[in-house]
């Protein structure tokens, strides 16, 4: 997927030159592609156009509002995790019932929003949710629509800090007590039990361990119809990976190929929740570096205006970012420690990178950094949140604007 270009040598997004938009917002800067994507979307529906299915994207990944009104306008459904991205949801024209809310502990102000609001589902984690849904329904007369989130134990092969699917991650009730608390469940006033669930984690690469969270998810569903619990969805959760380090990763046609055959024995319509595989490519952090410093051995910091406080994944999972000049240069390599300004030894985006030799006021690229970038970024050092911009059709539109001192400031006394 061609989420941006080179042209004699700049880095554009579609069709507007990095440098360009970093003169006019200001760095650091996200950018996003909305043509990529769009394409992405409709790869994933393409995918799996021939089942009853819908895409609830994984507003967790990126829920800025203009990315989230992208993602509706393309048609997908939605998948919050917090009330926060419910009302984000709801405020990008998702209705109540394209959203289906996940969560580990959701508190009963939470739940009683989501009952209020009638959801497609709330994806419950545990019996005690169960039971708190069912009172707090009860007591309002109606009925919720609940997925019983089922914990398959299964290994996603991804890295441990991304992985939920195994009995010692938090999530999810499991697998071997998940028929007999659904049959426990029944008959509750307040709740009618509409689907299963399974997440198994994030960065995956591997199709086997989605495939087999599909059979743990298919095998569970049949049980509970010979008991008498028919249900009338499967969710599969995201977690497709996407290749940050230019790896061989699945596309989605084959991830297609891998779950269908099993989800459609089931008869059962199909949710999926991606997130990074929407929009990871399709985002690109602008940074201007600020100052370089020699070290010992011929290496250099070089000190960029981004850092932790920007994008989180290379200092809390070490994940690799692609990272690279955004205009053609012309210069030596220099092996390049590229750090960002905060006070942590780990605020470090790329570690022991070739480099044309980077100076000052250089614009640097860290690419796919489009999911879990921004939505994970704090204020700490009080540094401001960065502004984020959506090209689309040759436009770049301000999709949230550079916090100032003033915003940042606004809630204390
Ligand atoms: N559904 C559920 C229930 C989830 O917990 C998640 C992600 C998703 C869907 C979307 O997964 P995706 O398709 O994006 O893999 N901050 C980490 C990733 C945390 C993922 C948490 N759950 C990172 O930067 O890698």
């Amino acid at each position: 997927m061609p989420t941006f270009e080179r042209i004699q040598g700049a880095v554009y997004c579609d069709g507007l030159s990095l440098a360009e938009l970093a003169t006019r917002f200001g760095t650091p800067l996200y950018t996003y592609d909305g043509g990529a994507i769009a394409a992405r979307y409709r790869e994933v529906e393409d995918a799996f156009r021939d089942y009853p299915h819908r895409l609830h994207y994984a507003l967790k990944a990126n829920s800025t509002l203009g990315i989230a009104r992208l993602l509706r306008s393309l048609g997908a459904a939605a998948d919050a995790n917090s009330v926060g991205e419910i009302d984000v949801a709801l405020r990008a024209g998702f209705a109540p019932a394209e959203i289906v809310f996940t969560g580990v502990g959701k508190t009963d102000a939470e739940l009683e929003r989501a009952i209020g609001l009638g959801l497609r589902s709330i994806n419950a984690e545990s019996e005690g949710e169960i039971e708190r849904i069912d009172a707090i329904a009860t007591a309002r007369g109606v009925k919720a629509r609940v997925a019983v989130r089922v914990n398959p134990d299964i290994d996603a092969k991804s890295h441990p800090h991304i992985s939920t699917g195994l009995k010692t991650n938090k999530f999810g009730v499991a697998i071997a007590d998940a028929r007999e608390m659904c049959l426990r469940m029944r008959g509750r006033s307040g709740v009618q039990i509409v689907g299963l669930h399974s997440h198994v984690g994030s960065q995956i690469t591997q199709l086997e361990p989605l495939q087999r969270a599909a059979e743990a998810l298919v095998a569970l569903a049949a049980e509970l119809r010979d008991a008498g619990v028919a249900v009338e969805h499967l969710d599969i959760g995201g977690g497709l990976g996407i290749p940050y380090e230019g790896q061989r990763v699945p596309t989605a046609a084959e991830y297609a190929a891998s779950v269908l055959p099993i989800v459609r024995e089931s008869g059962l319509n199909l949710i999926l929740e991606p997130g990074r595989f929407l929009v990871g490519q399709a985002g690109m952090l602008v940074t201007r570096v600020v100052d370089i410093k020699p070290q010992a051995g011929g290496k250099l910091f070089v000190i960029v205006d981004a850092g932790m406080t920007e994008l989180m994944r290379p200092m809390l999972y070490g994940a690799y970012h692609r990272i690279e000049h955004a205009l053609a240069v012309d210069r030596p390599a220099a092996i390049c420690d590229i750090v960002g300004p905060v006070c942590e030894t780990t605020d470090t985006l790329g570690k022991d990178r070739s480099l044309p030799r980077p100076e000052v006021a250089d614009l640097l690229v860290v690419f796919d950094a489009g999911a879990y970038g921004a939505v994970m970024a704090s204020n700490y050092n009080r540094r401001p949140m960065p502004a984020e911009v959506l090209v689309k059709d040759g436009e770049a539109t301000v999709i949230r604007r550079r916090q100032t001192f003033d915003d940042l400031i606004a809630l204390e006394s």
